[in-house]
């Protein structure tokens, strides 16, 4: 049986794809023997320098990830590749719908997408959207960095349910303690287990894994 592969992608820059995928990698390790590997196909590199400061952080044997980059049409392949020996592959995609992220979008089994809500986000969904349709994949949109009490969210929210797309029930809020965490190579799983923010990457994942088959 192969893994699951879950591209994170979405044009609009800073939208939280790379804290996303960071955390549902690790969010994935905490299923009993889960083999999760990350795939960065983003130039700018950032999962990649995650990944460093979480060698760093917890040794290089104990991140409990496998790292690997990748490039344009590479991308596919090494995704697939990836997918014969670990259950979960997680790709983190660069702020473009152009070569870079389309051919992570095609190796998918589910596409997730972050939106912070805002009507600006939610237009720049219409790229990322139109070749997850086109590839004939399921694309799940995910509310990130949503700030507490904003009548602004029911809003968006209300639109997000007429794109004719999948949207996660669970929603991450905007809180410093994601940011934080990340700079030491970590999660909020990790760094703060019990609070607010860890409850929303659990039911995110579990959310995120079920939708993608697994
Ligand atoms: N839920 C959140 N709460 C607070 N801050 C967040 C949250 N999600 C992301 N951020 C912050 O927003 C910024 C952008 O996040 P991130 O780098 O994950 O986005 P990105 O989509 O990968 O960006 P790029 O398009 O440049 O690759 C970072 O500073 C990150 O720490
Ligand atoms: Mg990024």
């Amino acid at each position: 049986m192969t893994g699951k592969i879950i591209t994170v992608a979405q044009q609009k820059g800073g939208s939280g794809k790379t804290t996303l995928a960071a955390h549902l990698a690790v969010a994935g390790l905490g299923k009993k023997k889960t083999r999760v590997a990350i795939l960065d196909v983003d130039p700018q590199g950032s999962l990649g320098e995650w990944f460093e400061a979480r060698e760093m952080a917890l040794g290089e044997e104990k991140t409990g990830l496998t790292f690997r980059t990748a490039s344009g049409w590479g991308a596919r392949r090494e995704a697939r590749s990836l997918a014969r020996d670990f259950d979960y592959v997680i790709i983190d995609t660069p702020p473009k719908t152009d070569t870079d992220s389309r051919p992570a979008i095609e190796a998918a089994d589910l596409v997730c997408i972050p939106i912070q809500p805002t009507h600006i986000d939610l237009w720049a969904t219409d790229g990322t959207l139109s070749i997850a349709a086109k590839e004939d994949k399921i694309a799940l949109l995910i509310m990130n960095r949503v700030p507490p009490r904003a009548s602004l969210t029911a809003e968006i929210e209300a639109a997000m349910h007429e794109m004719n797309s999948r949207a996660a029930k669970a929603r991450l809020g905007n809180r410093t303690a994601f940011a934080k965490s990340m700079g030491t190579g970590r999660t909020v799983l990790e760094t703060m287990p019990s609070g607010k923010a860890a409850e929303e990457v659990a039911a995110l994942a579990k959310e995120v894994f079920s939708q993608a088959g697994r």
